[in-house]
């Protein structure tokens, strides 16, 4: 995936008006917009429909999709019927659940993120003793595409080293979570900014700051 300024918005907002006007904000500096739970569950997975059908963006459904393989397929298959580009999948639940989404990316020529080590402070306790072991089994499993945190640069570089130079690594944690920009993107593709720009006042210029860091 190739990501415009390396930039991806994460676009957490509650409704369709604030999420399409962030948008038009956004649209000459962005190509990839991350999309999750919060604006899913409040207006629908047409919300993803939405946004490609308006907008030039690939979007990347952050569902950390974590369940049996026969119900992963499921929810992979909604995700890209929606117009999805990718899809973020945990890979704690195991190589067949992983799989399953791989295997209904195939099926769209779509494709899929997988998470490794969380961002949050909450991730310490039981995720990132297991992360490296993830980020190995993706290998293994020929998957191209991970997600490593910002806010623990020495993980973000350690996983860098497991998942080798030509994989894919997205980033979240820049900004209101404390992570850097500038040092993230020194081990990952693009870096995932959400409240720092959409929360803005001015959220264009937010964007720009950052831009002009890289
Ligand atoms: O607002 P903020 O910039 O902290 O947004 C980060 C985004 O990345 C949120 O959508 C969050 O759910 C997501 N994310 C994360 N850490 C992960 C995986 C996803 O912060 N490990």
């Amino acid at each position: 995936m190739k990501v415009k300024n390396n930039i991806i918005l994460a676009l957490d907002v509650m409704n369709m008006k604030e999420a399409t006007e962030i948008c038009e904000k956004l649209e000459k500096d962005l190509d990839t917009i991350k999309i999750g739970y919060p604006l899913t569950l409040a207006e629908g997975l047409e919300a993803v429909s939405e946004i490609k059908e308006t907008f030039n963006f690939k979007v990347i459904c952050d569902y950390k999709v974590a369940d049996i393989p026969a119900t992963n397929s499921k929810i992979c298959n909604q995700t890209f019927k929606a117009g999805a580009d990718a899809i973020i999948c945990h890979g704690f639940v195991g190589q067949d659940s992983v799989q399953a989404c791989a295997d209904e990316a195939g099926e769209f020529n779509a494709e899929v993120f997988l998470l490794t080590e969380m961002s949050h402070p909450g991730a310490k306790l039981f995720l990132q003793e297991n992360a490296d072991a993830i980020a190995k089994m993706g290998v293994d499993m020929g998957i191209k595409n991970y997600v490593a945190p910002a806010t623990r640069i020495n993980r973000l570089k350690e996983i860098r080293e497991i998942v080798g130079k030509d994989a894919f690594i997205i980033s979240p944690g820049v900004g209101k979570q404390g992570g850097d920009v500038k040092e993230t993107l020194t081990y990952a593709n693009a870096a995932i900014i959400g409240r720092s720009i959409y929360e803005s006042d001015d959220s264009q210029k937010a964007l720009k700051d950052f831009i002009s860091l890289i």
